[in-house]
């Protein structure tokens, strides 16, 4: 039985987003999108896709593809973007290890990555012309708070929990670990990406 969640939402000043496993096409589309589920358990696997269901559902969107990246770049799919920087982030953790001597369990990291920008379907929404604007959540409520209260819901790890709620550019400070290290780098990548073929300004140019 999905469990309603106060307190802000499409709907005005009642719900954020709704907690629920969704269907099995739902959870299909979101399992056969997502990279970097084969590096974590089958439980942790489960939960990311509750995650990904639970904010796709509660969002004003219909198909996954139709989410943006962002309102600067609202031709690139969200979908993309997350599949970047699983795989920028992948592609660091090992340099991670050898350059810096640092342990970067994959439990930890590949859920930080995947899930990073998970509140984002209940951020935004496209009017009638495609345009891209915020939701009346996302003049409330951070982006990468709203995610972080997701995942305690679901249990979470703290440490994915704090860095997703700290990992945006904008917000007031970043963790001081490998993780946020990686996932700041591997997120601007991705982002600049997006950025870049959408004929914005990337953040390396500003
Ligand atoms: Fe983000
Ligand atoms: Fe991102």
């Amino acid at each position: 039985m999905p469990r309603r969640v106060c307190c802000y939402g499409r709907w005005g000043w009642r719900e954020m987003f709704t907690l629920t496993e969704g269907t099995g096409n739902q959870r299909a589309a979101v399992r056969t999108w997502l990279a970097g589920l084969d590096a974590v358990s089958p439980e942790t696997a489960e939960r990311i896709i509750t995650a990904w269901v639970t904010t796709w559902t509660s969002s004003l969107y219909a198909a996954l593809e139709d989410i943006p990246f962002s309102a600067n770049a609202p031709g690139y799919p969200l979908m993309r973007h997350i599949n970047e920087v699983t795989e920028a982030g992948r592609a660091l953790m090992p340099r991670a290890v050898q350059d810096w001597g640092s342990a970067i369990d994959p439990e930890i990291m590949l859920p930080i990555l995947i899930l990073h920008d998970v509140d984002k379907p209940l951020l935004s929404s496209r009017d009638a012309a495609g345009m891209v604007q915020k939701t009346p959540l996302a003049k409330r409520m951070p982006h990468g708070v709203v995610g972080a209260m997701l995942l305690r819901d679901l249990g979470f790890p703290q440490q994915v929990i704090e860095t997703v709620a700290t990992h945006a550019t904008d917000a007031p400070f970043h963790g001081d670990t490998a993780e946020a290290h990686i996932l700041h780098y591997a997120d601007l990548f991705a982002a600049d990406h997006a950025l870049r073929s959408q004929g914005a300004v990337p953040f390396y140019r500003r």
